[in-house]
């Protein structure tokens, strides 16, 4: 799409979102679908139409720092100074917020996130809504976030009012969400900002471990990002004899022998490089689960950087029966 298409696409779905009406968009982490944050009845039809339950809180979106002001009293100075940082880009505050914020987009919670994308479509629509968007990723529940918009299509199709198409989006997993809401800096979800980035910016961040339970993020479900064949995660090979199609994700080339076992293999990035695992990590897995497979046998990438947040996706998407 070229400058003047974006404005004229946007400029069309900024009409539908001020009629209370939700349009899927491409954003740099995954596809989001959005609808005007201040109107309670538009929230609701995001919560109806992904399936998700009330309880689960939504991602508000700004395009500019003077929208803080209608979604918070305050912004700490840590989480200015980590935002001056990383915005527009793939990371999530979560600040307490302001009484004007409806109570559905939070899920009765007294703080809201919040995030400014850096993708130029997701950008230029915010511009023309004027308003802040509410946008959760444009999948179905507890499934596979879509990073293309025919991924969309495929879950949400007729129940959205319109699809922008701005291709493959290049991080291809959600934003690091990091609550300041506690006196400590909090990791709610590791994601396209790496942890130890944000680190070096602000200093020591809380880290959670994937299971612990944290009353102020109902988000983080053991079951989430989840194909619907069950994912098993470095498995040893005994406990895969009984499976007869078996598919392989993997995050580099794996030799011969091992790939002759399976019926499907996907290879995140041969070159070895996690930003380009991130960007097909959830490709991969919908392919995987499209290929009538018994079993998705998925290995660990490096523990680090990116990779954090690969591997709390594939440790929920292997939840899923749990
Ligand atoms: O990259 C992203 O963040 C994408 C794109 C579309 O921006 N959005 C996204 O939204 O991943 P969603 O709804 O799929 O995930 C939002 C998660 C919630 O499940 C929750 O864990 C956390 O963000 N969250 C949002 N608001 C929160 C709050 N007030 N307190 C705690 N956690 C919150
Ligand atoms: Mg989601």
């Amino acid at each position: 799409m070229d400058k003047s298409e974006i404005t004229t696409i946007c400029q069309k779905a900024a009409d539908i979102i001020k009629k209370g009406g939700l349009v899927a968009f491409p954003t740099e982490t995954v596809y989001g679908l959005g609808g005007n944050a201040f109107n309670a009845v538009a929230v609701a039809n995001i919560f109806k139409v992904k399936g998700r339950p009330s309880f689960d809180p939504l991602i508000v979106h700004i395009y500019e720092y003077s929208q803080l002001n209608l979604l918070v009293e305050e912004v700490p100075e840590l989480a200015l100074k980590l935002v001056k940082f990383f915005w527009p880009g793939p990371l999530t505050i979560v600040l307490p917020k302001k009484s004007g914020v409806p109570d559905i987009v939070t899920a009765g919670l007294s703080s809201v996130g919040i995030r400014m994308p850096r993708h130029p479509v997701a950008l230029e629509l915010l511009r023309w809504c004027d308003t802040p968007l509410a946008a959760p990723s444009a999948n179905l529940f507890g499934r596979v976030s879509p990073t293309t918009a025919e991924h969309v299509r495929e879950q949400l199709g007729e129940s959205v009012d319109m699809i922008i198409d701005g291709g493959k989006c290049n991080v291809g997993i959600e934003s690091t969400v990091i609550s300041f809401t506690e006196e400590h800096p909090l990791l709610l979800r590791p994601g396209g900002t790496p942890i130890e980035e944000i680190e070096k910016v602000i200093g020591k961040v809380k880290i959670p471990s994937p299971t612990e339970h944290i009353s102020s993020s109902p988000g983080r479900q053991l079951k989430h990002y989840a194909p619907l064949t069950p994912l098993l995660i470095d498995p040893l090979p005994e406990e895969i004899t009984k499976y007869k199609r078996k598919g392989l994700l993997c995050f580099t080339k794996e030799p011969e022998k091992v790939v002759q076992e399976f019926a499907a293999v996907e290879i995140l990035s041969p070159r070895g490089d996690l930003g380009e695992a991130a960007a097909n990590l959830f490709a991969a897995l919908r392919r995987l689960d499209n290929a009538n497979l018994e079993v998705i046998v998925a290995k660990r990438v490096p523990n680090f950087g990116l990779g954090i947040a690969i591997n709390d996706r594939l440790f929920r998407a292997s939840n899923a029966r749990l």
